[in-house]
């Protein structure tokens, strides 16, 4: 075990409380969302799949800035194309010739794409989606999956964090769980001619059970509501067409982001003809850096690398591996734990009923040891084009040993003793 030190993370952290809401740009980036006083604060610089926090540690990392990373820090490509467009200009009075370049290749890869619009985050795409929904049905209704980003319509559905939205809306949401097709057809029935879309990833971890993909969208049809697939993180990860293609089932909407510009800030949202035609002359979407050409050039960019090397096949099989690495530990430790989900997301469950109960306070004592031993993850990895062999041979080894530290604390009784940080809690966003 390394001796580090994370003095400067913590100083800097005690600052950011006092400047920003939350502390922090992204609740999930938050020393409380993943080990406080384990965890590095404040990242330096990234290189490949490896960062250095501001106190000099190194770590292999699985988080990948909660999604937008998929070829690596530093990609070379990307960031000469960010440098050669920086040069020419960001952002001009009139439009970009690269706007056009990447809308025309967006359109031959993605099945839902004929007419698009590009915006800065997830949660704006979302928005935009659900409007253009609204428009077309004439409906107000939403019925929505997991988590879609900061905007009135969506965070309305949560339980946290409700100042300042209406109360009024929250009776146009309603929320489902990925594959309960039964609940949905529920709210059809319950508010027929009122739901303007169904709005969920196409894959979080589960499989879809029972063609529920085809069959959402049948349902939404039938009852004349449109269906959105948000593959903000999905989109780029999981195929160069998103996970639409993956799983081959064309939505009517689909929305765009983390993954898009490999850590750029760019998002979109697009849709079939017959529906972005209709609601063209009655939307308004509208936004200043929509068109700003270094996210556009980083876009293109990881496209073309796409389109010319293994980048998929190379993160579909390092998911694999560690999914299958992971659990073939697990199994010879002894140790509830389990590795799911598909290889370009792939996440950890317990099946322990003695872990369950505290789920929390394990959770967090694996991601600590984690931590401790130069691996950073959320409860999540994300497989990137870069993550070499290497790494994954590092990181199946930490796993290993943080295992061991968490079947000795169930053991022990006293689990509580092992945490060192504080508990990640549930965060949203
Ligand atoms: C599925 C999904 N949609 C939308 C969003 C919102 O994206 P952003 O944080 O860029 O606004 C997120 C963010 O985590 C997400 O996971």
């Amino acid at each position: 075990m390394r001796n580090r030190y994370l003095d400067k993370s913590y100083e800097l952290w005690e600052k950011g409380k006092s400047l920003f809401l939350g502390g922090t740009q992204l609740y999930s980036k938050a020393p409380y969302a993943h080990i406080e006083g384990i965890y590095p604060a404040y990242i330096e610089r990234g290189k490949n799949a490896h960062v250095w926090d501001v106190d000099g540690n190194e770590y292999v990392d699985w988080e990948m800035a909660l999604g937008p990373i998929v070829l690596g820090w530093g990609y070379e490509r990307v960031d000469q194309a960010v440098i050669d467009q920086l040069k020419k200009g960001m952002t001009f009075s009139q439009m970009s010739p690269i706007e056009i370049e990447y809308g025309e290749l967006l359109r031959k890869h993605v099945p839902s794409v004929y007419k698009m619009r590009f915006l800065k985050t997830g949660s704006g795409a979302t928005e935009a989606a659900i409007r253009i929904a609204r428009a077309y049905t004439g409906r107000k209704t939403i019925i929505r999956g997991e988590y879609h980003g900061w905007h009135d319509w969506t965070a309305s559905g949560e339980k946290a964090r409700q100042g300042g939205i209406l109360p009024e809306i929250r009776p146009f949401i309603k929320k489902f769980e990925y594959n309960e097709l039964d609940k949905v057809e529920g709210y059809f029935k319950e508010f027929p001619d009122q739901i303007a879309a169904v709005i969920t990833e196409p894959v979080i971890l589960e499989p879809p059970k029972d063609d529920f993909l085809n069959r959402l969208k049948t349902l939404c049809h039938e009852n004349g509501a449109l269906l959105i697939f948000d593959e903000v993180v999905s989109g780029f990860r999981f195929a160069i067409g998103g996970a639409q293609t993956t799983f081959n089932v064309t939505p009517d909407l689909t929305t765009f982001g983390k993954g898009m510009a490999n850590g750029m800030p760019l998002s979109a949202v697009v849709g079939i003809q017959e529906i972005m035609d209709r609601v063209d002359p009655s939307v308004f979407i509208s936004t200043t850096f929509g068109g700003e050409a270094l996210s556009l050039a980083a876009a293109i960019a990881l496209i073309k690398e796409m389109e010319e090397q293994p980048v998929h096949q190379k993160i579909w099989d390092l998911g694999n591996h560690m999914i299958h690495g992971f659990n073939d530990r697990a199994k010879r430790i002894g140790l509830g734990m389990r590795a799911k989900g598909y290889a370009p997301r792939v996440s950890f469950e317990f099946d322990d009923a003695v872990i369950l109960r505290k789920a929390w306070l394990y959770k967090s004592i694996f991601m600590q040891e984690c931590a401790k031993r130069g691996v950073l993850l959320g409860w999540c990895l994300f497989p990137c084009y870069t993550h070499t062999q290497e790494d994954a041979d590092f990181t199946l080894q930490v796993f290993e040993e943080a295992m061991m530290v968490v079947k000795r604390a169930v053991e022990s009784g006293h689990p509580e003793k092992f945490l060192e940080g504080k508990s990640t809690t549930a965060i949203l966003g």
